[in-house]
């Protein structure tokens, strides 16, 4: 058995968070001969609910379950923490405005990307779930100038497999028949959903549906997904997203298939026209526990337009939270 890695979980008593730390320590994540410690970090008045979860995984007898740290200090959750998924996040009340969100989530992921900084692995894995999730990634990145920028990624996995589900339901085919559709950009509306490259039983996916489908339906109803759960669940979507969360840490980690890729929000890095200082949801591919973005996709004008319209959101968003860059 190898050594345990020590895992980070904020919001641990939310109700993501209830719906991945029984998969992180079921070996979901990183592999079934991979133990670990969860750390868990929640706001003061959580943490009575915090050991009730913890109460639980400890009642799940679970092989791979090395030890469970319980904290309300940031300090402590990332000592020394391998992997960090940031899902704790300030939700939107009522009549904020997005500008306000992003100043409140500053206040959260500000104070813990220095943490991250100061304490964690020199190469921490850190995945923000928490929204909105790639400000609050480039947030964290800035508070952390010790530690490689490429460290902090956001997640649009959930959003990568809305689309995969979608694509297979209209072409009659199974999950596993789609390869390489790509979420481009925010999570948020403004997202695009790409499946130019992308594939059903190996046969190029787009000539396979009609164009008022990709553009009236496919788009707008990957993009929408989120507040079609909120409305037929009275409740946000948890235990998708924490197994998008398993899905983008794991692909991380442990490597993507040959000839596949799958999407993540990551530092832009000019790929694509995409300047520099975003988290922006690309295409990539993993491999030795490192992130490439993949090159030489052939960029139509609709698809320009659409990743330049999210990249302008997320420039928005940026300069909305610049003053809580250290
Ligand atoms: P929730 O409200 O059930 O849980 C959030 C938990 O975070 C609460 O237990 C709260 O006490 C805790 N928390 C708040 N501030 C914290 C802090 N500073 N440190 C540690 N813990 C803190 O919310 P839920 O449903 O678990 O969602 C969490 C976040 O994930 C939300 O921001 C939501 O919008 C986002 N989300 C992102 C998705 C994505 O695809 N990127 C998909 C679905 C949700």
């Amino acid at each position: 058995m190898k050594k345990p890695v020590k895992v980070a979980v904020t919001g641990a008593a939310g109700q993501i968070g209830y719906a991945l730390l029984f998969r992180i320590a079921a070996g979901d994540m990183l592999g079934p001969d991979q133990p670990v410690d969860l750390h868990l970090l929640e706001i003061t008045p959580a943490l009575g609910a915090l050991e009730g979860v913890t109460m639980e995984l400890n009642d799940c007898a679970f092989p791979l379950l090395n030890k469970i740290v319980q904290t309300d200090d940031p300090n402590v959750a990332f000592k020394d923490c391998d992997y960090a998924l940031l899902v704790g996040a300030m939700p939107r009340k009522q009549g904020m405005e997005r500008k306000d969100l992003l100043s409140a989530n500053g206040g959260i992921f500000g104070p813990q990307g220095k943490a991250i900084n100061d304490h964690a692995s020199r190469d921490v894995k850190v995945l923000v779930v928490g929204n909105p999730a790639n400000t609050n990634a480039l947030i964290a990145q800035q508070n952390a100038p010790d530690l490689d920028p490429k460290c902090f990624t956001a997640m649009v996995r959930l959003d990568h497999n809305r689309a995969m589900s979608q694509l297979a339901e209209k072409t009659g085919a199974h999950n596993t028949d789609i390869k390489n559709v790509i979420i481009w950009g925010n999570h948020s509306a403004t997202q695009y959903p790409d499946i130019h490259h992308a594939t059903v039983k190996g046969k190029d996916a787009k000539p396979q549906v009609d164009e008022a489908w990709y553009t009236d339906t496919f788009i707008p109803d990957v993009q929408q997904r989120g507040a079609a759960i909120i409305k037929a669940r009275g409740a946000s979507s948890a235990a998708s997203a924490a197994s998008a969360a398993i899905d983008h840490m794991r692909s991380w980690a442990l490597g993507t298939p040959e000839g596949e890729w799958v999407s993540m929000g990551i530092p832009s890095d000019g790929s694509y026209g995409i300047e520099p200082g975003v988290i922006y949801g690309y295409p990539c591919t993993c491999k030795d526990g490192k992130y490439e973005i993949v090159q030489g996709l052939e960029i139509n004008e609709f698809s320009r337009g659409k990743m330049d319209a999210t990249d302008a959101e997320l420039r928005e968003e940026r300069a909305a939270v610049e003053h809580l860059f250290a």
